[in-house]
This record gives structure tokens, C-alpha cells and sequence, in this order.
């Protein structure tokens, strides 16, 4: 049984706890608002429902073995003082994350030397409700090979989280990012769910923005095949008409956007590599301009 403090009960962060927590180990949820019961359900299953050990003050935090960051990349910065409260000398920092820059997102905040693991995470979920979470298809995360990959693989050990280790990390990140790029700034741009794949231009739109990201995640040391931008282009034009996606859902709701970690990034690291990226180039001021706006309302 490991203690385990949980940064951000969203989405990621109530599926993942609740999965911790009935594989047998004493989960603390730190949360803005407080909720006393945990649901998780999968699809049409019965939901799972048990009680919640929530703090929603940095003062009441427990000590940990392991923090669990499941914030938003740009609410990183909002939880310091959550971080600051939970990490101690020995405490593991795991950030579940899309994008590439888990680690650099945390490092600032943790002390120096504490051990971060970034993590990818499959797992399509929506939060419902505080405490609340419903999940579809596929729970999955995976992490770097080594000692403290395996620990965390092992905390899932009895849970509906299916973990591994990966010798092939970086190029694992850079896949997911070859999906999340494209769909999140083209669904974001547009406000249109993923049948705006078939409308003119943007298929060609999508391919472009793939390519750049491959052309930077190679040069990051990521593994991507020439045939990967057709096998991602396949991906979008066969997904569901309806189906969105998280850059969406926060375009429409008003709220801010990953925008950073999943296209700047690109735009970021291309410059270190010297790669033109100008399309994403292009589209990045766009995606923070609404995102700002959101902000400041
Ligand atoms: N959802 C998915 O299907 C999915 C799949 C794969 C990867 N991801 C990635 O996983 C990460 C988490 O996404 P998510 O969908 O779980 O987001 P989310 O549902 O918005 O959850 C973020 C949570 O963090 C909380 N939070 C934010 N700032 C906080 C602070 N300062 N102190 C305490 N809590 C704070 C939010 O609380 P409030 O409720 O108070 O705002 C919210 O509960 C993202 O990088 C996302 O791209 C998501």
C-alpha cells in the first residue's frame, strides 16, 4: 500500500485515483472544491462509488510516497503551493499530461533532485460532476523504463488501469502529440467536432501540422515512420462526426486551451532544431489569443 496525494481531480485525476485507490492504497484527492464520494464508471457498467479522503487546503496535506499532478499543463503553475505542501525528500512526482514537456512543467515547482515521471495517458474520460467521472474503451498509461517506471506500474497492480513501462518513451509522447496537434488547433480553430476533417482544405490542413510534428519529434530522438501521417490522416477522417476533443470542450466552454503544450511546443522546439514549422507557426497565436481571452473573462 503506497500513500499517494492526488493534484487536480478532473477528468484524469478522478479515474486514475479511483483506480489507485480500489487497487488497495490511501489516495488524497487535493481539490479546489470538496466531494465527498468517488463515482468511476465505465460506459454503461455500474459505476463504482466509495468514499473520498479530499483536502482542499495545502495546509492539511498528508505526506506521500508518490504525487500524482493531473492538472491541466497551464494550471500547473496554480498548484504550486499544493506541490509545495506534498512533495518531501522522498516523495516520487508522476505528471499525467498530454504532450511532451511533463517533466519541464513540474521541475519548477518541486524541489531539485525530486524524481519525476512524466506519464501518457490513454484513457478517453469526462468529469460529470465533482467526484464524478465516466470513462470509455481504454485505460492505459505508460511511463519510462526503469526502477521508478516499474514502482509506478506496480501501484496499479489489481486496478482497471492497464500500466507499462516503455524503452521507447520520447517516441510514445511524440505519437500522442501527433494526434493531439492536428485535431486539438483544427477542432479548437473551428468550434466544429471531427466531421470538420471532410471539409475542403482541412484534411490538408491536419496533414500539414502532422508532418511538422513529426519533422520535430525525429529530431527530439522520437521514432515516426513516413507512413505514420497517413495512418494518423486514416484516424481522423474514420472517427465519428461527433466526436470532440479536450482543446474542443474547452473552445466552447470559455475556458483556456492546452494550446502551449501541445502546439507551441512544437513551434518551441523546432526553433531549437532549426526545422521551419509554418503552419503551426501560423496557427499558435491564434490558439493563445482565444485562450488569453478566456482567461481574462
Ligand atoms: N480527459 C481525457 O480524456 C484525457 C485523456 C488523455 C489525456 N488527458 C490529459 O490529462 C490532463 C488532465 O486533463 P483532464 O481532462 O483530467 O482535465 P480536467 O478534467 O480539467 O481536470 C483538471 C483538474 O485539475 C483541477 N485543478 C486545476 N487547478 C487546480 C489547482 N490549482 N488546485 C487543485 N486542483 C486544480 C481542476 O479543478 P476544478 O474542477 O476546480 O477546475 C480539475 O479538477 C491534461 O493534460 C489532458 O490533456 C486527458
Amino acid at each position: 500500500m503506497s500513500r499517494i496525494t492526488l493534484i487536480g481531480p478532473g477528468a484524469i485525476g478522478s479515474a486514475i485515483g479511483g483506480a489507485l485507490a480500489l487497487a488497495g492504497h490511501e489516495v488524497t484527492f487535493c481539490a479546489r472544491k470538496a466531494f465527498a464520494r468517488l463515482s468511476v464508471q465505465k460506459e454503461s457498467e455500474p459505476a463504482l462509488v466509495f468514499p473520498a479522503r479530499v483536502v482542499t487546503s495545502p495546509a492539511n496535506v498528508p505526506p506521500a510516497d508518490w504525487v500524482l499532478l493531473c492538472v491541466k499543463a497551464y494550471q500547473v503553475s496554480s498548484a504550486a503551493d499544493w506541490l509545495a505542501a506534498a512533495v518531501g525528500p522522498e516523495t516520487r512526482v508522476a505528471v499525467l499530461q498530454n504532450g511532451v514537456e511533463q517533466r519541464e512543467n513540474a521541475e519548477p515547482f518541486v524541489p531539485t533532485g525530486t524524481t519525476i515521471v512524466p506519464v501518457v495517458i490513454d484513457l478517453p474520460a469526462s468529469r460529470t460532476a465533482p467526484g464524478e467521472v465516466k470513462w470509455k474503451r481504454i485505460a492505459a498509461v505508460t511511463v519510462p523504463q526503469g526502477p521508478d517506471g516499474e514502482d509506478f506500474v506496480n501501484l496499479f497492480t489489481g486496478s482497471f488501469v492497464t500500466a507499462e513501462t516503455s524503452d521507447e518513451f520520447v517516441t510514445r509522447a511524440w505519437l500522442k502529440l501527433c494526434n493531439n496537434a492536428p485535431s486539438g488547433a483544427i477542432l479548437a480553430l473551428t468550434g466544429q467536432r471531427m466531421r470538420v476533417m471532410h471539409e475542403p482544405g482541412i484534411a490538408d490542413l491536419a496533414r500539414a501540422i502532422l508532418k511538422e510534428t513529426i519533422a520535430v519529434g525525429r529530431a527530439e530522438g522520437a521514432r515516426l515512420d513516413d507512413a505514420l501521417v497517413e495512418r494518423q490522416m486514416q484516424f481522423f477522417l474514420a472517427a465519428t462526426g461527433d466526436e470532440g476533443n479536450s482543446m474542443y470542450e474547452d473552445r466552447m466552454a470559455g475556458r483556456e486551451m492546452e494550446w502551449n503544450a501541445r502546439n507551441a511546443v512544437i513551434v518551441r522546439k523546432a526553433a531549437q532544431h532549426g526545422i521551419a514549422v509554418p503552419v503551426s507557426t501560423t496557427l499558435v497565436p491564434f490558439l493563445a489569443a482565444i485562450s488569453n481571452a478566456a482567461k481574462k473573462d
